[in-house]
């Protein structure tokens, strides 16, 4: 067991408000820092579709699900709670999204005891909220950069021996696009290199990298268009 209690993240901005999932009952265990308007216009413009052929990102979930141990379940990037309500109602959830009402829709459709706030994921969102919880799965359902999330998950909160985490990850696509990554400018041929073996070359060693000394034990991915879906078994040394 990996258990972190009380710490927050460097990045140490995270904007939150309870969310109530059922009208007017207020999480206590979240921890509200700013009001809703203000996380309002951190999200801007909702967007409107939440996934690309969902039934593979839940096929490769199912895949990975079977190896986790009992423990609660993080996701940020929550959305509407599709993935969660589709694969996590058994466990004790915590959710979070930066559209109130994305958090709202799923928390209405979620169990009571879930927790979903309105907060920046970016940053570790719970902190003394997820005071005591380890989480044995971790669903970065990103639309584009999951890291920062991942990151800040790992360094803020309590994990069970094996940890199963999943990752929606568009970040790669800057290298075709301007040809700057990892703080370099490649020329075309590295390009394609780099983003045809994203996944086992840079995603699967930065969680490595992350996570040590714990070790990535399974590694699965797909590629659809731009973006790399993946997941990973995580495990205690
Ligand atoms: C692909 S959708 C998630 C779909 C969701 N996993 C589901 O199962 O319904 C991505 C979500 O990330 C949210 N989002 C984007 N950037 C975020 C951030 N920095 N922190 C929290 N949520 C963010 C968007 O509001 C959007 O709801």
């Amino acid at each position: 067991m990996r258990t972190i209690r009380n710490r927050s993240t460097s990045a140490g901005s995270a904007r939150s408000t309870t969310q109530p999932n059922t009208a007017g009952s207020a999480r206590p265990d979240a921890v509200p820092i700013a009001p809703l308007a203000t996380i309002r216009s951190v999200a801007g413009e909702r967007t409107g579709k939440q996934h690309v052929e969902e039934h593979r990102k839940i096929a490769l979930r199912k895949r990975l699900l079977i190896h986790a141990q009992a423990g609660a379940v993080y996701v940020p990037f929550i959305g509407d709670g599709d993935i969660a309500v589709e694969l996590y109602t058994k466990r004790r959830i915590f959710g979070a999204d930066l559209d109130p009402e994305r958090c709202a829709t799923a928390a209405s459709r979620l169990p009571l005891n879930a927790t979903v706030v309105a907060a920046d994921c970016n940053a570790w969102p719970f902190k003394r909220g997820a005071a005591g919880v380890d989480f044995a799965v971790a669903d970065f359902d990103a639309y584009n950069n999951p890291w920062p999330s991942f990151e800040s998950f790992w360094n803020g909160a309590g994990v069970t021996d094996r940890l199963v985490c999943f990752f929606t990850d568009g970040s790669v696509n800057q290298v075709s696009r301007s040809g700057n990554y990892m703080g370099r400018h490649w020329e075309k041929a590295d390009r394609r290199r780099i983003f045809n073996f994203y996944a086992l070359q840079h995603a699967k060693p930065r969680i490595a990298k992350t996570v040590s000394p714990w070790r990535v034990t399974m590694f699965q991915f797909y590629r659809r268009r731009g973006m790399y879906y993946f997941g990973a078994v995580i495990e205690a040394p």
